[in-house]
């Protein structure tokens, strides 16, 4: 058992999801860290003991696996008895391309990691959220979702159906002390970006550390808006 809050980042092996887990232990927090990638993920813990002297806990699981959601749920009531946080970041784009050219297994792996693996996630932890005395929640959504486009269908609707799915839970748990957002954090500097456009010049972009940096806040007990879409802006320097 920790004093620390204990906070749960999906995705923390590369991108926006690394560098918040690093973030948020950097804030003092203890972080539940988990992506495929086991090695990814040691690295991720090197960085934290070197930041702050504590260790994270790594679980590699694919969220594809829903039983491995359900056990890393287990492991946190043995190992902790309640979750702080949850921030629901891993997400794969897909294909983007016409939707008549996309193949099922790729839709199939979009709606499977964007979608379920979150709700399978929020059934999965919600009770442990409720152990907690101010569980806070932050799903990872995009700006596809408000200004839907050609080509990003079935990425756009796994992170629509996302933003609806988590809008609903927001009502459910209204009256718990859980609080529940979502998170735009507009295009950012990663894999994923350069793979949706690879053309596009990446050091005109913020990097995973200028949005993560803003990230702490949302998982504080102090923080207590509910059932809101954030979006992360790039502040100008003069
Ligand atoms: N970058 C942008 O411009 C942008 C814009 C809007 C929204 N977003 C959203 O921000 C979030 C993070 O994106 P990013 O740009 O940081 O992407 P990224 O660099 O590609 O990282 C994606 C993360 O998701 C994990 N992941 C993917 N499939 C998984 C699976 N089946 N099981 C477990 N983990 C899985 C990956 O880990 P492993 O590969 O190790 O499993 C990785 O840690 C996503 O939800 C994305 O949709 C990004």
């Amino acid at each position: 058992m920790t004093d620390q809050r204990i906070i749960l980042v999906t995705g923390a092996s590369k991108g926006i999801g690394r560098a918040a887990a690093l973030e948020l232990a950097k804030a003092g927090n203890h972080i539940i860290a988990t992506a495929r990638s086991e090695k990814a993920l040691v690295s991720l813990d090197d960085e934290i003991r070197n930041a702050t002297g504590q260790s994270a806990t790594l679980i590699p699981l694919d969220l594809r696996d829903t039983a491995a959601i359900d056990r890393l749920a287990n492991a946190l009531l043995e190992r902790f008895g309640r979750l702080d946080g949850l921030m629901g970041n891993a997400g794969v784009l897909g294909t983007l391309g016409p939707l008549e050219n996309i193949s099922p297994a790729s839709f199939t792996e979009a709606l499977e990691t964007n979608f379920t693996a979150n709700w399978r996630l929020i059934r999965a932890v919600h009770p442990l959220l409720r152990m907690s005395e101010a569980g806070r929640a932050l799903f990872v959504t995009s700006g596809v979702v408000p200004r839907p486009r050609a080509f990003w269908g079935i990425y756009a609707a796994t992170k629509a159906a996302l933003e609806t799915m988590i809008a609903c839970y927001a009502d459910e748990i209204e009256k718990t002390p859980i609080r529940v957002n979502l998170f735009d954090p507009g295009a950012v500097r990663t894999e994923m970006r350069f793979k949706a456009m690879p053309g596009e010049d990446q050091l005109t972009l913020p990097t995973p550390a200028e949005v993560a940096a803003t990230l702490p806040p949302y998982f504080s007990p102090e923080f207590t808006q509910h059932g809101l879409r954030f979006v992360f802006t790039k502040r100008l320097t003069a």
